[in-house]
Formats: structure tokens, sequence, C-alpha cells
């Protein structure tokens, strides 16, 4: 469905994406991951259709975008990190002008409008202006927007920066929509667990280089066997890491004040029996948790023998 080739991009002298490769089969989401000025707005926009590669080839569905922008873009939607000022239009006008923009006729632009303003929960809002919208309520209007010629890639530019944790989840679960509609998908993240949850794939771009992509279950694999747990205790905290250290399958202890974080390494039997010990030893346990700290280690580890 998305076809990179060798992908360049410079800036004057700078080169902000270089000899980027990659493909995304039909229905693949696709996790772009980097810092800030990796590269991943770069890259997304050269897709888009919206700047020219300086060299490299990119294909949409076998369409190549440089030579066939307008067809290209009937096939993707592009959802910008930024979003514009858009005086005294309401949010309906917004949908019917972009419609009007791929030339779909007025009926269908209403059902359209009206079935995607429902996706992303905003049909209460169709009569309000669009400046007048919360940050992250135009973000899901933006997204709108990018589906509303219905194109089978969807290029999705951090969709949930800046979201409050509620609005956040609200967001995942109308990609998880999305991603039951059989669309592929290209989406970037500073927030790798979030974007693990809902990719087949991950890529890492580091100034402009694409240094490690896979498939998401090869990255879990390295985790298979491996966990973290969070352990409140009331008090001595001392004596509990003094047991925890004799104990061969624990590989790290961290934390502060009555709260540690334990990286274990064994079968659940173990965690069972560890948190036994600590009982029977008289240690007052408030919590003892798995959490999901370590995907992000395994991920550094990862990338890091990758870009070696
Ligand atoms: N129009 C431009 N002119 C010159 N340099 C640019 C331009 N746009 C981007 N760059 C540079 O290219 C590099 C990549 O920028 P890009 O926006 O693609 O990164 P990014 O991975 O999207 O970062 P972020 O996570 O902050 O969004 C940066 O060093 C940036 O300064
Ligand atoms: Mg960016």
């Amino acid at each position: 469905m998305l076809r990179i080739e060798k992908l360049v991009k410079k800036y004057g002298n700078f080169t902000a994406v270089n000899d980027l490769s990659l493909t995304l089969n039909r229905g693949d989401i696709f996790g772009f991951v980097g810092p800030n000025g990796a590269g991943k707005t770069t890259t997304m926009r050269v897709v888009a259709a919206l700047m020219k590669a300086s060299s490299g080839t990119v294909y949409v569905d076998g369409i190549n975008v440089a030579q066939r922008p307008r067809e290209a873009k009937a096939k993707l939607g592009y959802m910008p990190d930024f979003f514009g000022v858009y005086d005294n239009l309401k949010v309906n006008e917004y949908m019917d002008f972009y419609g009007s923009c791929y030339g779909i006729s007025l009926s269908d632009r209403k059902r359209r409008t009206g079935e995607l303003l429902e996706l992303v929960d905003l049909l209460d809002k169709e009569d309000s202006y669009v400046d007048t919208l919360s940050r992250g309520m135009k973000q899901r209007l933006c997204l709108a927007r990018s589906l509303i010629h219905n194109p089978e890639l969807l290029i999705l530019d951090e969709p949930a920066s800046g979201m409050d944790p509620r609005a956040r989840i609200e967001m995942k679960g109308i990609l998880k929509t999305l991603k039951t509609m059989e669309k592929t998908i290209l989406i970037s993240s500073h927030i790798l667990h979030e974007l693990v949850e809902l990719c087949s794939c991950i890529g890492v771009i580091e100034r402009g280089r694409l240094v490690y992509s896979g498939r998401v279950e090869d990255l879990m694999s390295r985790l298979e066997g491996r966990s973290m747990i969070r352990l409140r205790v009331l008090s001595d905290v001392d004596k509990a890491v003094n047991l925890l250290k004799e104990q061969p399958y624990i590989t790290e202890i961290n934390g502060e004040d009555n709260e540690l974080e334990i990286g274990y390494e064994g079968e659940q039997e173990d965690m069972a029996r560890l948190l036994k010990l600590l009982v029977e030893n008289d240690i007052p346990v408030i919590s003892f948790s798995e959490i999901a700290g370590n995907i992000e280690k395994v991920f550094l580890e990862v990338t890091k023998s990758a870009g070696e």
C-alpha cells in the first residue's frame, strides 16, 4: 500500500531524511517513533505529496507520488501535527469545504460529514465555530477531515499530542475503529507504549535514518519472561531490599521511600513465591503489581544494537 524507496530530503545543506526505505502492506499500522527533529514530519509530508523529495521514490498503492500527486492524494488522508486557524468557519462548513476540495457531491458530503463527526464524537459541535473548539476537539476534527474522501492510507502526525489522558484514550478508541475498517496507517508519536498497543509494526527514526523497523510481535517476544514489579510497603524497606537481593531471579532493584521497582526474570510462580516470602518475613506489603515499564527498556536495547 505504501512503498518508500531510498528517500532523501534535504533543506539546503541539511539532510533531514537520509536514505529511508519502508514498506507498508494493506492493513498494516506502522508506528513511527523518534525524538524531536528526527525527520518524522518531513517523511510524512513527502508521502502526502505536500513536499518533493530530494531523491528517492514514494509509491502509494503503486502510484508514484511525485509524478501523479493528484491520484496519490485521492488515496491518502493526511492529518498534520499543526492545526491552522479557521476564522468564521463552522465545523460542518469546514468538513463540507474539504469534501468539495475532493470533488465529493453535496449529498455524499452531508452523509460523510455526519458519519465522521459521529466517529470522532463531535456531532453536537456541528454548528460551533472551529476556532472555539478545544485543542483535543480540533485534533479529532482534523482526523475526521482527513477521512472525508474515504482514503485507504492514513498518515497521522502525532494525532494524540497535547491531549489530556481521557482524550488520548478516546483517540486510541477511534484509531482502533479505523483498524477494524482495515485502513493502512502510518502514525507518529513520541510515546512508544501507546503505539505498541495499536501498531503491527514499529520503526524508529533518528537523525533522518531508520535505525530499526520490525513487527511488534518480535519486539514483544523479547519481553517474554521479563517483567517489572512495583512494590509498596508501609515500612521496613531496607529489610525488603535485603530479602530481594538474595533472590536469584531478581535482576535489579530501584526506588525510593516506600516504593520499589523490581526487575525480574522468571515464571509467574516465582512472583507468587516472592510475595509470600515478603509477607512471611513480616514486611507490611500494601501493593505488589506487575508494571509495563520494561517495554521502553527492551526497546532501547533493540534500537541501540540496531544503530551500532
Ligand atoms: N522547512 C524547513 N526548513 C529547514 N529545516 C527544516 C524544515 N522543516 C524541518 N526542518 C529540519 O528537519 C529536521 C527534521 O524535522 P521534522 O519536523 O521532520 O522532525 P520530526 O521528527 O517531525 O520532529 P518532532 O518530533 O519535533 O515533530 C529538523 O532538524 C528540522 O529542523
Ligand atoms: Mg514532527
